[in-house]
């Protein structure tokens, strides 16, 4: 996303149980002797300011006189942590440091921090609590603003707030008045933000608090695994999508069950959402709602499940799959007021309210509830049916000793500058790490000149998303795709993972596969990739940025991540941008066109949770001669140089250079600009996907990003020959055919899913479509 849309007035890996209300109060981890994090030598750097190596990364609230015992206003010590900067400014003024310059860690070690006013976050900054004991920020009585945290800097609110992360942390209303209208965290956030391992403490009864809120208009990709206890309203969110893991909601008393819902939202896909004593469990009645799937969840004490409003269009889909009830529970689903459904979903059904593409061909139907028989891979769920789902790592359970700064190893000095090529000291460290070490990158731009092999064993910890940049000769040739890192090689099998990195290229480098991973996890999440990005051009640090005028010669990456046949791996909250536009402040009219977003050839289990892939050249998502992938909510944006106007049809400026597994436009005219843009997502020779929740925007076309009034985009997705295939909940902006097919029958790239047959409700005044359900490659 971008300015430009601003302007137009658019606005420990164990696995996952949904927990229960004995457990959900003690999420933390046993640490051996308190959290390595804390303890750890904090060297990060920010590269690509005057004076960065001095810039300080780390900041402990302490340090800034924050006391954590419960009855010192520390509201001034923990702003001073955030907003310090260096002798050229503070970080939340002005823009000296742009978005990416200025990262930040504030830290609060265990205590309760009592706060007599607002705390206001900063771009770049992760607001951390220690995991072992997760800290309190608690709200005074004599508190006056009407909310508690704003987790977005003011600077860059909706679709250009990213960059932003909380995590370990307790905020806390019980002090503040049961009535005042009052907000825990403002979260009005985009791609590239993690709010993770929080728990929203309300006081029983106090209809006026609301745990999260969501001002503006956002676009981001997950919450997950929060907890929100008591309240009049657990989160009040609207944006363009949202994929929701594991949140849990609590209410306890008769009073605040009068009125509690326990979140009201806009699009997407809940996965392990566990309801308890609500009035409303989901309500999207209060309208804007496009779809939302609800999977591998529960309720009990709770009057209704999901309250919808009454539609008699594709407006409003709605997915239940696995979502059980339990004799408390009187209504699953309301629409209009009326019961619809009562009792649970139970695997290996699906309950449709919305237009249904079914397996047996026949014209598409508006269904009002019918329940269908569904399948599940078994390579992907537990024993009970559930898809796997892990817990982001903080690895609490390891002491200081086993955790190494790779800034820190003498033998193998490394700079992390953006300057020195760190990686034959990396790859020396990472050799010596695996099954020993955890491994803790300090912020900073780590220059790569050839492949880093991250080998079995490793667990890998980056800070404020750290930088992996690729750079020089081996990545030049198109036709020669080489990993920058490379998790694995194939028939390996064992423990990869990565948190809080970010992927990047430091020139305009053809070759460069961002990821590639071979590895299979010996479990699910073992090889896994947590709040990990890819940024293509847009920022400070990178010729892509300053050196990049067309996209003809923009040609900045070959894919961002390539999942091999071999890989079984788990990414969670991961967004793959080619820039549009220069997060510091540079043009506002970047125009990289690396080729691919994900490309998916695995076959022994993929979950991908919360991805964005947006502006890649041919597709954003391409789940090639892949088997057995759970995707939970895709969103994705085409190019802003694609499209009526442009000079550079797809496959260019590709042509010369693809792969078997690249889409070849055979489709289209030779000249047809509408039709040669790049795909969001394409699905072939596959069997054994499931995917809840696809939403897809197109909003200008061409070299001058002419403003759509009209569908720009002639085909969204591409789904040739597969088995199995499930696609629930799927939505665009402006694009003529959602679903182009091949292979149904013996026909081929047939126009099956149409805008004019799944019109639904504007959004934000631009052509929207959505769609409930795709069953006709699930065969
Ligand atoms: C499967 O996962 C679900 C949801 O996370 C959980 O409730 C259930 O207990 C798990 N089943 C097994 C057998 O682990
Ligand atoms: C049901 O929820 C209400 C309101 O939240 C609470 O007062 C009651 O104790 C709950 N009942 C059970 C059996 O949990
Ligand atoms: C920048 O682009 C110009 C023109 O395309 C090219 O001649 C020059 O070599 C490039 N410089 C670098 C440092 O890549
Ligand atoms: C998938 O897993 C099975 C069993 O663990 C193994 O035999 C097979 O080789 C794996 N397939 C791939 C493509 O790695
Ligand atoms: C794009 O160009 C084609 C061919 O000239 C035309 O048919 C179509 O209407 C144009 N689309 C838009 C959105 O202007």
């Amino acid at each position: 996303m971008r300015a430009l849309l601003l302007l137009l007035g658019l606005a420990a890996s164990a696995v996952q149980a949904i927990p229960h209300a004995e457990n959900v109060e003690k999420r933390d981890v046993e640490a051996i002797s308190g959290f390595w994090y804390e303890k750890i030598k904090h060297d990060g750097i920010s590269p690509t300011i005057t004076n960065g190596k001095s810039w300080l990364v780390f900041r402990n609230v302490k340090d800034y006189g924050a006391k954590g015992d419960g009855t010192t206003d520390d509201s001034a010590a923990i702003q001073k942590a955030i907003s310090t900067g260096d002798s050229s400014g503070t970080r939340d003024t002005g823009s000296v440091f742009g978005s990416t310059g200025q990262p930040a860690v504030v830290y609060f070690p265990a205590g309760t921090y009592l706060v007599n006013s607002a705390i206001k976050n900063v771009i770049g900054t992760v607001l951390m609590g220690d995991p072992t004991n997760r800290p309190t920020i608690k709200a005074a009585a004599s508190f006056t603003s009407s909310y508690l945290l704003n987790g977005v800097d003011s600077r860059y609110s909706g679709l250009v707030a990213f960059y932003h992360e909380i995590k370990n942390l307790i905020l806390d209303s019980t002090a503040v008045p049961l009535t005042k209208s009052f907000t825990l965290l403002q979260w009005g956030v985009s791609q590239a933000s993690q709010l993770s391992n929080v728990m929203f403490n309300m006081p029983v009864g106090a209809t006026g608090h609301t745990g999260i809120t969501t001002p503006g208009t956002g676009s981001p990709l997950i919450l997950n695994d929060l907890q929100f206890i008591g309240g009049g309203v657990g989160s009040t969110l609207s944006a363009t999508q949202y994929h929701l893991k594991n949140l849990y909601f609590k209410r306890a008393s008769p009073p605040s069950r009068q009125k509690n819902l326990c979140l009201r939202l806009v699009q997407g896909t809940g996965q392990g959402l566990r309801f308890e004593g609500c009035t409303v469990g989901i309500d999207t009645t209060s309208g804007g709602n496009g779809l939302f799937n609800l999977i591998d969840s529960a309720a009990t004490n709770t009057s209704i499940v999901v309250n919808a409003p009454a539609s008699k269009t594709a407006q409003s889909s709605l997915v239940l799959e696995n979502v059980i009830v339990d004799s408390s529970v009187p209504a699953t689903v309301k629409i209009g007021g009326t019961g619809v459904l009562t009792g649970s979903v139970t695997p290996g059904s699906t309950w449709i309210r919305g237009n249904v593409y079914s397996a047996d061909g026949s014209a598409p139907k508006l269904s009002t509830g019918a329940k269908i028989t569904t399948s599940r891979p078994q390579a992907l769920v537990n024993g009970t049916g559930s898809y796997y789902t892990v817990v982001p790592p903080t690895y609490a359970e390891y002491d200081i000793s086993q955790v190494i700064n790779v800034k820190d190893v003498a033998a193998h000095p490394v700079a992390g500058d953006g300057a020195t090529d760190d990686t034959a000291s990396l790859q020396a460290i990472l050799n010596a790490a695996a099954g020993n070490q955890v491994v803790y990158f300090p912020h900073g731009i780590y220059l790569l000149s050839d492949t880093l092999l991250i080998p079995p064993g490793s667990k890998l910890v980056g800070e404020a998303w750290t930088e992996l940049s690729a750079t020089g000769s081996k990545f030049k040739d198109p036709k020669k795709p080489t990993p920058m890192v490379k998790v694995g090689n194939p028939g390996d099998v064992g423990v990869a993972q990565m948190t809080d990195f970010l992927f990047t290229v430091a020139d305009v480098l053809p070759g460069t596969v961002m990821v590639e991973v071979n590895m299979a996890g010996d479990k699910p999440g073992n090889v896994g990739f947590f709040n990990c990005h890819f940024r293509i051009g847009g920022a400070r640090g990178s010729k892509v940025e300053t050196n990049c005028s067309s996209p003809k010669s923009c040609n900045a990456a070959r894919v961002c991540a390539h999942l091999t046949s071999s890989s079984s791996s788990y990414w969670e909250n991961s967004w793959a941008w080619g820039a549009d536009h220069d997060l510091d402040g540079g043009s506002n009219t970047a125009t990289p066109s690396a080729a691919g977003g994900f490309l998916v050839e695995a076959q022994n289990g993929t979950w991908m949770l919360g991805i964005g892939s947006e502006h890649q050249a041919l597709y954003q998502m391409n789940i090639y001669q892949a088997k057995n992938v759970f995707l939970g909510l895709q969103e994705s944006e085409t190019a802003y140089w694609q499209g009526n106007g442009s000079t550079v049809l797809a496959p260019a400026p590709w042509t010369n250079s693809l792969l078997p597994s690249d889409p070849d436009w055979s489709w289209c005219a030779a000249n047809d600009a509408q039709c040669r843009m790049g795909l969001y997502q394409r699905i072939s020779g596959s069997s054994n996907v499931n995917i809840y929740s696809s939403g897809f925007w197109n909003f200008v076309a061409g070299p001058s990003r002419t403003y759509c009034s009209t569908d720009c985009q002639e085909n969204a997705a591409l789904f040739e020959s597969n088995s199995k295939l499930y696609s629930y909940g799927f939505s665009t902006i402006n694009s003529k055919t959602l679903i182009l097919e091949s292979g149904v029958g013996a026909d081929k790239n047939v126009a099956a899913v149409l805008h004019s047959a799944n019109a639904a409700s504007p959004h934000n005044g631009f052509n929207t479509a959505v769609m409930a359900a795709y069953l006709r490659q699930s065969g």
